[in-house]
């Protein structure tokens, strides 16, 4: 069917239906039964997916909910790498692929469920060796490589908390998480590979870390020849790091409330704020929607084309599908580089079955033209995902008609870093309404209210938000309770997600956007303030406010207005230069794309920046109440 005709019919029946056969061979076959059996009682339901798993020592209780703090597994003793790997071995899946990787060259390597389990055995038998300890830090900057994950689980395996980094940050984005975690290691690579150029990290790493005397050692992987200089006796190389140890490292026992890893994410202040997961719950939880969200066979192949750094690299590469059997695809580099036929290309190669990708990368291919996609077999594909903003339904079609041949369903995935997996979304035997995520997942209890925590009408826009506890929820943010509590005191009874949405009156969730100032630019968080704090740091900036501004394939793109210092005057060069300043304290992906110098900012009368009078009139719509406007 052509775009137009889909359109149509979409006008005519409200929703897409999922194909028969996929239905009847679905995981969950009835939507509507599995979450009943989850309402009737959802400590049993949990308890029931957690049975499915390796305990050393099952819990006493499954939740004690004192609010807004939550335990689950109460008292239960595991390793989520022995889920992963151990127990998937002993299930004989020892020589089945974990990983097939990929480079921009097309450039691979096959790593099998028994070789990553040697791998990572070595990497914590090396970090112990070099005393890291249950409960330490570690941090991990390193590109989409299989070394990348392997030592995730070897912090996991000893219990040691990572905290990834994705490989984009600058220097003073990395010293922070360093700083704020107070890693005992950082574990880097020499280079990131991006658009046929290598990027290095390693010296990123060298200046992020210069007198922060906690930081005992820096494991480099060298990928490149001549091999890049370690510098003084912190630095070891990652491959003679881990060279003398044996394939087998004793688990850590680790409580099911345990940490297992902290996560920077941008809100609504300067600062970055560490989401800490923990061990019990996210294992759960991660490996039930691996399975009933994405439908996992054991035949599938599955490739999630996110990274590590972010939390859908967390709970959809390096552990829900590890703890599920999966087989893997990963690609390190550019979406569209060499050319936009390459992630078809892999598709075809590997046979993907399951593939989840964001919004912006399928614009950014609706641009590039279907004759891309339309030279490949891309056949073996039965599921499509989406996450990290919400897609519109224009390139919900496309994806549907372009790449899943109108055979695959496509699950909308809405979630977040906080709540550890996917929330809401339609899965396998509901209909789909394009641009509208769909429904909680069993076990979620989702609504979307008004300030004071009461539904809305249908259709009307509030809050969204979740009522009852999660296995994968956050437990706090690292050194920063008050932080945490804010999620679910805001409004009554509920944890509140920042979000905006509407709910239909059959239930189907569409989210709109944020309600607070983060922007989300190609499906990345970023903080407004994060980055008027990187502005005022130039010399020649004196006050700066920053909007997001809706663009057709990122989403969102970052506009900042401007006031200069005395004796600083507007300039294309001026321009550059402060880009290229915010590029250094945050990332690439912080960078504005445009910015404004102006005379002054909307303020209220008690000082506070007013972006919302900025963004109004940027977008030429109504301010709102100005009330309490200065000027
Ligand atoms: C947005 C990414 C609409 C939302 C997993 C959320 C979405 C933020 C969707 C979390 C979706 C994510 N539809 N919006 N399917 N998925 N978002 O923490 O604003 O990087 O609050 O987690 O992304 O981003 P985060």
């Amino acid at each position: 069917m052509s775009q137009e005709k889909l359109l149509n019919l979409l006008k005519v029946q409200k929703c897409i239906y999922p194909p028969e056969d996929f239905v009847k061979n679905a995981n969950v076959k009835d939507y509507e039964a599995e979450y009943k059996r989850f309402l009737e009682n959802p400590e049993k339901f949990w308890e029931e997916v957690a049975n499915q798993l390796f305990w050393y020592k099952k819990w006493d209780k499954v939740l004690e909910w004192n609010y807004p703090y939550a335990k689950w597994f109460v008292g239960g003793k595991t390793n989520i790498t022995v889920n992963a790997l151990d127990k998937n071995i002993e299930k004989g899946l020892k020589n089945k692929v974990a990983f097939f990787w990929e480079d921009e060259f097309g450039n691979e390597k096959v790593v099998t469920y028994g070789e990553l389990y040697r791998l990572v055995n070595k990497i914590a038998n090396a970090l112990r060796r070099a005393g890291v300890k249950k409960g330490d830090r570690v941090v991990i900057y390193m590109p989409l490589v299989v070394e990348q994950i392997a030592a995730m689980l070897a912090c996991a395996r000893i219990g040691a908390i990572h905290s990834v980094v994705y490989a984009g940050f600058s220097a003073p984005a990395l010293r922070h998480r360093i700083q704020d975690a107070e890693a005992k290691l950082v574990i880097t690579a020499d280079v990131t590979i991006r658009r046929g150029r290598a990027i290095p990290l390693k010296q990123i790493v060298d200046e992020a870390i210069r007198d922060l005397e906690y930081v005992e050692k820096v494991v480099v992987l060298r990928r490149l020849q001549p091999k890049v200089d370690l510098i003084g006796e912190k630095e070891v190389d990652f491959y003679d790091f881990i060279k003398d140890e044996s394939n087998y490292c004793e688990p850590e026992i680790m409580d099911a409330e345990d940490p297992l890893f902290i996560l920077y994410t941008s809100g609504s202040t300067g600062k970055p704020k560490g989401v800490l997961h923990t061990t019990g719950g996210y294992m759960v939880g991660t490996y039930y929607s691996m399975k009933t969200v994405f439908d996992l066979k054991d035949s599938d192949i599955y490739w999630c084309t996110a990274d590590p750094g972010w939390i859908t690299g967390h709970s959809y590469i390096a552990y829900g599908p590890l703890l599920a059997g999966a087989t893997q695809v990963i690609a390190e580099g550019a979406p569209n580089y060499p050319d936009p036929g390459r992630w078809w290309r892999i598709i075809e190669k590997y046979g993907v079955t399951i593939f989840y990708t964001a919004p912006t990368a399928i614009r950014m291919f609706m641009a590039a033209g279907e004759e891309w996609p339309n030279k490949y077999d891309l056949s073996s594909l039965r599921l499509l995902g989406s996450v990290g903003e919400p897609i519109n339904p224009e390139a919900w079609l496309w994806y549907y008609r372009v790449i899943g041949k109108e055979r695959c369903p496509i699950v909308d995935t809405w979630w977040q870093t906080e709540t550890g997996s996917v929330m809401i979304t339609t899965i396998d035997s509901l209909p789909m309404k394009p641009g509208k995520a769909g429904k909680p997942v069993p076990g979620v209890i989702a609504d979307v209210v008004d300030k004071n925590g009461n539904p809305v009408e249908p259709n009307k826009g509030g809050f969204l938000v979740i009522k009852y506890p999660w296995p994968t929820m956050m437990r706090t943010i690292y050194k920063d309770k008050e932080r945490y509590e804010k999620y679910w005191n805001t409004i009554p009874n509920c944890y509140f997600a920042g979000d905006i949405a509407t709910k239909d009156e059959d239930g189907y969730i569409m989210v709109l956007g944020r309600a607070d100032d983060v922007i989300n630019v190609s499906g990345h968080r970023i903080g407004t303030m994060e980055v008027e704090s990187a502005l005022v740091s130039h010399p020649a900036v004196a006050e700066a406010a920053v909007i997001g501004k809706p663009h057709p394939v990122k989403g969102e793109t970052i506009k900042a207005f401007i006031v200069l210092r005395k004796d600083h005057k507007p300039s294309e060069k001026l321009i550059e230069d402060i880009k290229y300043h915010v590029r250094m304290e945050l990332g690439a992906l912080a960078v504005p794309s445009e910015i404004e110098f102006v005379d002054k900012l909307p303020k209220t009368r008690s000082g506070k920046i007013m972006r919302r009078v900025l963004k109004a009139k940027e977008l030429g719509m109504d301010p709102g109440d100005l009330s309490t406007l200065e000027e």
